[in-house]
């Protein structure tokens, strides 16, 4: 890492002559394996990487949860480093939403139902941040988790209808050895939250064997969920689905792919995680 970038013009300045082609890796800070993983595959496909590092106010539903979104700079630039990334930006608020600033990227049906539906406006958000991102970067790929399953369709669409060429890549999720996903919000878990956080894990895996098994039902995989989640006190159901389609509505049927997803409150933490039900793999 040469130093940090903090705005536009020095981003364009550092741009302007790298190797190509270019990898970024768009985050929010509190940099853990899973985000290592997407700079190591960065590394591994683009002559140069870049990581963002931006906590975007848009997308966040809930201001509270925007003022205690785990922070740590110095830590998150060691990891950058560790990796081996040629560039970091990380602007202000005020870099990124200029004054004065009044557009929304809306994305559509793929971004209304689950986190849509239960985090209003966060899609939007996400979008409009990752639009500004593309577009001041000129990346020829990103990288996503595929933990946020849903974002990822999201910021594929925008992508396409924007005629932004930077090709989307999903990256697998990474997890702890109890197969807690790893998410920057697993550190406001308290201790017996986080022995219990494991059961998102082990109710997809519940409905995967359902699946694999041949039950087709959407219902009936949706139970085998709700049903594992019901063995934690300490968890509560915010959803579970089994979507499918272009437009991830919920399934009757599972008969082609389908996502598995579902999340879930411990105390003021909420954890998402989902499943991919394919018969390829
Ligand atoms: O996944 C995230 O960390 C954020 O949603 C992203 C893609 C960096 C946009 O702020």
């Amino acid at each position: 890492v040469t130093g940090v970038l903090r705005t536009r013009a020095e981003l364009r300045d550092a741009l302007a002559a790298v190797p190509r082609p270019l990898g970024l890796v768009p985050t929010m800070g509190w940099l853990h394996d899973g985000h290592r993983s997407l700079m190591q595959r960065a590394r591994a496909d683009d002559a140069t990487t870049i990581v963002t590092i931006f906590v975007n106010p848009r997308q966040f539903n809930e201001a509270a949860d925007y003022q205690r979104y785990p922070r740590n700079e110095t830590r998150d630039l060691a990891v950058v480093e560790e990796e081996g990334i040629d560039l970091v930006f990380a602007p202000p608020v005020e870099e990124i939403y200029l004054p004065g600033f009044d557009t929304t990227v809306s994305v559509g049906a793929v971004a209304r139902p689950l986190e849509g539906a239960a985090r209003p406006g966060h899609f939007d958000g996400v979008a409009t941040v990752v639009a500004i991102l593309f577009d001041l970067v000129g990346a020829e790929r990103a990288y996503f988790g595929q933990k946020d399953a849903q974002q990822v369709m999201v910021i594929r669409q925008m992508a396409r209808d924007l005629a932004i060429p930077t090709e989307v890549i999903a990256c697998p999720t990474v997890r702890e050895p109890d197969g807690l996903a790893l998410s920057s919000r697993n550190v406001h878990l308290q201790a017996e939250e986080r022995a219990a956080a494991p059961v998102l894990r082990r109710a997809l895996l519940a409905a995967t064997a359902r699946w694999e098994a041949g039950e087709r039902s959407g219902d009936r995989l949706r139970e085998a969920m709700r049903e594992t989640l019901a063995e934690e006190p300490l968890a509560r159901l915010d959803y579970v689905s089994v979507a499918g389609g272009t437009t991830r509505a919920e399934l009757d049927r599972v008969e082609g792919p389908a996502l598995l997803s579902l999340a879930v409150r411990f105390g003021d933490t909420r954890l998402i995680d989902n499943e991919v039900l394919s018969d390829g793999s």
